[in-house]
């Protein structure tokens, strides 16, 4: 597994992604914007796990940074940022969430970072694809960030249950993951 996740980005992403860089600068600033919304979110209902909460409030800033982020560059570009329609992927990884805590709170956590370290990969790929060095760099430089996202919320899900309940799950969430994201249209987004 890479990252954690069961299955590889098929080269075809890399190509309808580069085919349509607008898009995908407007949906990545769309996806900064939504990560940092949900970690607030965690921030809202989980307050009781107090050590959450500073983890949490500095990657729900560090994604807004990111949006900014995005934002400028999509400015440099003059492509407006705009509504589109969002890939069905994180809704779907979200229906695998159980019920009962804190079985539904280790889920999303694990759904998190099985989102960050989808987000991880495919800039990554942006970063070695990309022939503008600007916009090239910039995803370079959002790896490490992304990659501490994805550790933070294992970490996260760690600290609130046994270390193999959380490896039992998320393997089998990964699984999951790799077949939402397989049957996502083929659509020009961060996640399809
Ligand atoms: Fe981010
Ligand atoms: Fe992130």
């Amino acid at each position: 597994m890479t990252l954690g996740l069961a299955t590889t980005t098929h080269a075809s992403w890399t190509k309808r992604a580069l085919a349509n860089l607008d898009e995908i600068l407007v949906d990545h600033a769309h996806c900064e914007k939504k990560a940092a919304s949900t970690a607030l979110s965690l921030v809202f209902k989980y307050m009781e796990h107090t050590h959450f909460l500073p983890v949490l409030s500095t990657l729900a800033r560090e994604e807004l940074r990111h949006f900014e982020l995005v934002l400028q560059h999509l400015a440099a570009r003059d492509i407006p940022f705009r509504r589109q329609k969002p890939s069905p992927y994180a809704g779907r990884l979200m229906e695998a969430c159980r019920k009962d805590e804190p079985d539904r709170l280790l889920d999303v956590l694990i759904i998190c970072s099985l989102i960050e370290a989808r987000s991880l990969e495919r800039m990554g790929l942006l970063r070695a694809a990309i022939a503008d060095p600007d916009l090239s760099r910039f995803y370079g430089n959002l790896l490490a960030s992304e990659a501490r996202h994805r550790a933070a919320y294992l970490d996260l899900a760690r600290s609130i249950l046994p270390p193999e309940d959380v490896a039992r799950r998320h393997e089998e969430l990964a699984l999951h993951e790799a077949q939402v994201i397989a049957e996502t249209p083929p659509w020009p987004r961060m996640h399809c």
